[in-house]
């Protein structure tokens, strides 16, 4: 099979797209920068030059392929759109990319009692409703036959296989940490979010690439864990104590940004991968991010 990654120098994308070359798939990766595709080459995906504003050249090269994996960035409607409309009738899939905070609740710290499975509606805060509406295009497109589906990634930890091999919260935390001197979560950091590993997180994606029903979403968990507990094993892999430091809203926002900082790192994100689990038999076999805390926020 054919298939076209977008985010492919990225750490999902990428981590998808080796695995894919890894089982014998040929793959062609959306690439900003020659440098990035000589990145990407290296490891046997053929890049392909342009952004994501890049609409004729989205299309094209979706038509050309057997399926997409859409992993550079969960709020691009237009991207979206621009390859919907090219596989419109063509029953090819297309896989898109969102992330768990679209639960997200703006606790700012504090625990939240919501949990969610795929099944479970809820309506986003304001600072999640264009995602949440491009997942919504995304699921309807199944009617215009395109086998659509969502992945929606909790926290995911790990070494990813791609050229950027690094996630994005747990290192956050751990360069604010350092940059600090002491590891910082918003608020009292009883916040919970779920998480999941990328190995784990990339053989969804191939599960769902096979299988999927059109039209399907899918969170991506396996376990869940309070920020302030991660930031006590940065704090312990820095080689500190475990102490803690909780940052004001405003602290927050001024580090983070305010949509990350409400959605993010001190909002609760519990889901459920139910359907992963249900319909297409995925079993993630790891659970340790604490452990995995150890090894990647460690210095050098
Ligand atoms: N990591 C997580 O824990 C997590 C969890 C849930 C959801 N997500 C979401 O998943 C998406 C990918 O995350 P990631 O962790 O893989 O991020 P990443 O490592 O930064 O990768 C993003 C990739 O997309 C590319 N890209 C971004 N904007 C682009 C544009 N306008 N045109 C062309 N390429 C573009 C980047 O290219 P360059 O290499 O040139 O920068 C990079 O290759 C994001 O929307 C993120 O919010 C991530």
């Amino acid at each position: 099979m054919k298939v076209f990654v977008t985010g492919a120098s990225g750490y999902i994308g990428g981590s998808v797209a080796a695995a894919l070359r890894g089982a014998g798939h040929q793959v062609v990766g959306l690439v900003r920068s020659p440098q990035k595709g000589e990145q990407v080459r290296a490891l046997g995906i053929e890049p392909v030059l342009g952004t994501l504003d890049d609409g004729r050249l989205l299309a094209d090269a979706a038509l050309a392929s057997d399926a997409v994996v859409h992993a550079a960035d969960a709020d691009h409607r237009a991207a979206v759109e621009s390859m919907l409309a090219a596989l419109a009738g063509s029953g090819k899939a297309f896989v898109h990319t969102s992330g768990s905070s679209i639960v997200g609740d703006q606790a700012w710290g504090e625990p939240g009692e919501r949990i969610f499975d795929d099944d479970t509606p809820f309506e986003p805060g304001p600072g999640r409703a264009a995602r949440v509406a491009v997942n919504r295009r995304v699921l309807a497109a199944a009617r215009e036959g395109v086998r659509t589906a969502v992945i929606s990634p909790s926290l995911i930890y790990g070494t990813g296989r791609g050229a950027h091999r690094e996630s994005i919260q747990v290192p956050r935390l751990a360069a604010l940490a350092r940059k600090s001197g002491v590891a910082r979560h918003v608020g009292s950091g009883e916040n919970l979010w779920s998480n999941v590993h990328i190995d784990d997180l990339v053989d969804l994606y191939l599960r769902v690439l096979k299988d999927a029903p059109a039209g399907a979403s899918y969170y991506a968990e396996n376990g869940e864990c309070s920020m302030r507990r991660l930031c006590e094993a940065i704090s312990r892999a820095l080689g500190w104590d475990g102490r803690t430091q909780g940052m004001s809203k405003q602290e927050a926002i001024a580090e983070f940004g305010e949509g990350p900082a409400a959605y993010t790192y001190g909002s609760n994100s519990r889901v459920r991968a139910t359907r992963a689990r249900r319909e297409l038999g995925w079993s993630p076999r790891h659970d340790a991010l604490l452990e995995s805390i150890a090894r990647e926020a460690a210095p050098g």
